[in-house]
C-alpha cells in the first residue's frame, strides 16, 4: 500500500518554530493617551460642556489583535474623579486594570494620571470601554475591537468591510447633574432626551436632522455592524428597514449564525450581525428605540441613522424600519432565546457553588415622607438590592486595595448565597420584604470553582429585565425562563449543549436566568445591573476569588501608579 509522502520531522520542527514566532513577532504593544476634559459638544438646539475623551464623542476606537497589549495613560483633566473599565476583556490575574471605581481601583482624581496595562489572552470579537464612576459613563465611551491573531480565520465568510454602532443616551444637560438631584431626592432619575447612534440623535429629533450618520453601502455587498448598547438605562430594539440581520457573535462569543428582522440588546452587551444591500437601490433607516420592561417612564424616542445605497439622491425619504412595541417582551424574549454558542469550552458540568440570587427593585421607607429627600414613592427613598442586600461602594478604599494590603473593615465576606428570607419572588410580594439592608459584601469563591447562579427577578415594586453584567470572567447562559425558579424542574431543560456565551445577561422581567463558569481568575470581580440608575440604587455584589497555588494562579503585584483614595 503507498504510504503519502511525508515531510521529515526535522523540517516540520522548524516550520512550526517558524509559525510559532512570526504570530509572537505579530503580537504588538498599543501605547495610546486618553485625555479626559469637558468639551463643547452641541445636540438638540443646545451646546452642553461634555466630558469626553481626546476631545471626541463618543470616544476614539481601540483596534487590536488578541495577543496584543495595551498600555492606556488615562489623563484626567475634568473636574471629576473618573476609572475606565474594559467592559469584557478578561484581565487575567489583573484586576488592577479593571476600572470599576472603589471596587478595583481608586478612582483618578483631577489632575492625576494612571496607567491601565491590559494584556488580551484568547479573547477576540467586539467589546466596549466605558468610564466605571457615578454617570460619566454617559458620554465616556469607545469601542474595542480585538481582531483574531493573524492567520487565525473567522468561523463566517468575514466581510471587507465591520462598522461600529454606537448605541447611546443624551441627556440636554450635565448627565452628572441628574444623578445628583435623583440621589439628593430619592426618587427615580429623569429620562434622557435623545439615544443616539455613534453620538446623533438623527432624524426625529429638533435640530439633529444635519448631523444624522450615513452609512454609505454598495449594491451586493456585505458589510458587518458591531452593535454596542452603550445607553445608561434602556434596552433597545434595533432595526434597519427591509434588511434582515445575520446575527454571528454576541459579547465576544462566536455564536451560531440565525438570520432575524429586529434584535433586542441591553445596555452593556454587544452583537455583530451581518447585512447585505440586496435591496432596491435606495435609502433606509437604521433605528432604535426603548424596549421597556418595567412599569415606569422611560425615553419612547427614536434614534435613526440611514444606510445609504452610493448614488441615491438624498432627497429620496428613507423607508421605515417596522419596530416591536415598546413593552414586547415575547419578541425581546424570543429573539434573545435563539441565540447558540459556537462553543462551550469550560463550560462546567458539574457543581461546586450553587448559588440563587434575587434582583430587584427596593424602596426605603422614611422618617419623614414629606422629606424633600423622600421624594420616591409614597414618600419612599428608591433602591435595589440582590439577596436584600443593596450593595454600597466603600469610599476609604477600594476592595481589591483593602483585600491585598490585609486592610479590615472596607468590607465584609457574608454576602449569602441565597435569599435570607425565601417568598413568592415573582407574586405579590408583602411589603414588610420591600425594604433592603445597606452593606458592602462579597461572596468567597475558592480558585477553580464550578459555579452556577441563578438570577431571579422579584415583582418588588415592578418586574423588570435586568442586564446582569459579569467582571472578569465570561458565563455560560444555561436555562432561563418566567415565573420563580423550580430547583426541581427547571434544571431539566438546561442546554448544557451549545448555550451562550455573553458577559451580560438580562432577567426576563418576572422570570429568572441561570449562568455557569469556572473561577479561574483570582480577584475581586464585580457584578451589578448594567442600568446605570439600578447600580446607583445598590443593584450589586462582588465576588472574591481566592488564589490557586502557584504564580500562574495568584493575582499579580499592583502597578506603582494605582491611584490611592
Ligand atoms: Cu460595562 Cu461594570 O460595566
Amino acid at each position: 500500500m503507498a504510504s503519502l509522502p511525508q515531510a521529515p520531522p526535522r523540517f516540520l520542527a522548524i516550520l512550526t518554530c517558524f509559525t510559532l514566532l512570526a504570530s509572537f513577532a505579530s503580537a504588538e504593544l498599543h501605547v495610546r493617551e486618553f485625555v479626559i476634559e469637558a468639551r463643547p459638544v452641541k445636540r438638540l438646539c443646545r451646546t452642553h460642556q461634555t466630558i469626553t475623551v481626546n476631545g471626541q464623542f463618543p470616544g476614539p476606537t481601540l483596534e487590536v489583535r488578541n495577543g496584543d497589549s495595551l498600555a492606556i495613560t488615562v489623563i484626567n483633566k475634568a473636574r471629576y474623579n473618573i476609572s475606565i473599565h474594559w467592559h469584557g476583556i478578561r484581565q487575567l490575574r489583573n484586576p488592577w486594570a479593571d476600572g470599576p471605581e472603589y471596587i478595583t481601583q481608586c478612582p483618578i482624581q483631577p489632575g492625576q494620571s494612571y496607567t491601565y496595562r491590559i494584556m488580551i489572552e484568547g479573547q477576540e470579537g467586539t467589546f466596549w470601554w466605558h468610564a466605571h464612576s457615578r454617570w460619566l459613563r454617559a458620554t465616556v465611551y469607545g469601542a474595542l475591537i480585538i481582531y483574531p491573531r493573524l492567520g487565525s480565520p473567522y468561523p463566517f465568510p468575514m466581510p471587507k468591510r465591520d462598522i461600529p454602532i454606537l448605541l447611546g443616551e443624551w441627556w440636554d444637560r450635565n448627565p452628572m447633574d441628574v444623578l445628583r438631584l435623583a440621589q439628593f431626592t430619592g426618587a427615580a432619575p429623569n429620562v434622557s432626551d435623545a439615544y443616539t447612534i455613534n453620538g446623533q440623535p438623527g432624524d426625529l429629533y429638533r435640530c439633529s436632522r444635519q448631523e444624522t450618520v450615513r452609512f454609505p453601502v454598495f449594491p451586493g455587498e456585505t458589510i458587518q455592524l458591531r452593535l454596542i448598547n452603550a445607553a445608561m438605562n434602556q434596552e433597545l430594539f434595533f432595526a434597519i428597514a427591509n434588511h434582515p440581520l445575520t446575527v454571528v457573535e454576541v459579547d465576544s462569543a462566536y455564536t451560531k449564525p440565525f438570520t432575524t428582522s429586529v434584535v433586542m440588546i441591553a445596555p452593556g452587551q454587544t452583537m455583530n450581525v451581518l447585512l447585505t444591500a440586496d435591496q432596491r437601490p435606495g435609502r433606509y433607516y437604521i433605528a432604535a428605540r426603548a424596549y421597556n420592561s418595567a412599569n415606569a417612564p422611560f425615553d419612547n424616542t427614536t434614534t435613526t441613522a440611514i444606510l445609504e445605497y452610493v448614488n441615491t439622491p438624498r432627497r429620496t425619504a428613507p423607508t421605515f424600519p417596522r419596530l416591536p412595541g415598546f413593552n414586547d417582551t415575547a419578541t425581546a424574549t424570543a429573539f434573545t432565546n435563539r441565540l447558540r454558542s459556537m462553543r462551550r469550552e469550560g463550560l462546567p458540568l458539574e457543581i461546586d457553588e450553587n448559588l440563587f440570587f434575587t434582583v430587584g427593585l427596593g424602596l426605603i421607607n422614611c422618617t419623614n415622607p414629606n422629606s424633600p429627600r423622600c421624594q420616591g414613592p409614597n414618600g419612599t427613598r428608591f433602591a435595589a438590592s440582590m439577596n436584600n442586600v443593596s450593595f454600597v461602594l466603600p469610599r476609604r478604599n477600594s476592595l481589591m486595595q483593602a483585600y491585598y494590603q490585609g486592610t479590615p473593615g472596607v468590607f465584609t465576606v457574608d454576602f449569602p448565597p441565597v435569599p435570607p428570607v425565601k417568598f413568592d419572588y415573582t407574586g405579590n410580594v408583602s411589603r414588610g420584604l420591600w425594604q433592603p439592608r445597606r452593606g458592602t459584601k462579597v461572596y468567597k469563591l475558592r480558585y477553580k470553582a464550578r459555579v452556577q447562579i441563578v438570577l431571579q427577578d422579584t415583582s418588588i415594586v415592578t418586574p423588570e429585565n435586568h442586564p446582569m453584567h459579569l467582571h472578569g470572567y465570561q458565563f455560560y447562559v444555561v436555562g432561563s425562563g418566567f415565573g420563580n425558579f423550580d430547583p426541581k424542574r427547571d434544571p431539566a431543560n438546561f442546554n448544557l449543549v451549545d448555550p451562550p456565551e455573553r458577559n451580560t445577561i438580562g432577567t426576563p422581567p418576572g422570570g429568572w436566568v441561570a449562568i455557569r463558569f469556572i473561577a479561574d481568575n483570582p480577584g475581586i470581580w464585580f457584578m451589578h445591573c448594567h442600568i446605570d440608575s439600578h447600580l446607583g440604587w445598590g443593584l450589586a455584589m462582588a465576588f472574591l476569588v481566592k488564589n490557586g497555588k502557584g504564580e500562574l494562579q495568584t493575582v499579580q503585584p499592583p502597578p506603582l501608579d494605582l491611584p490611592r483614595c
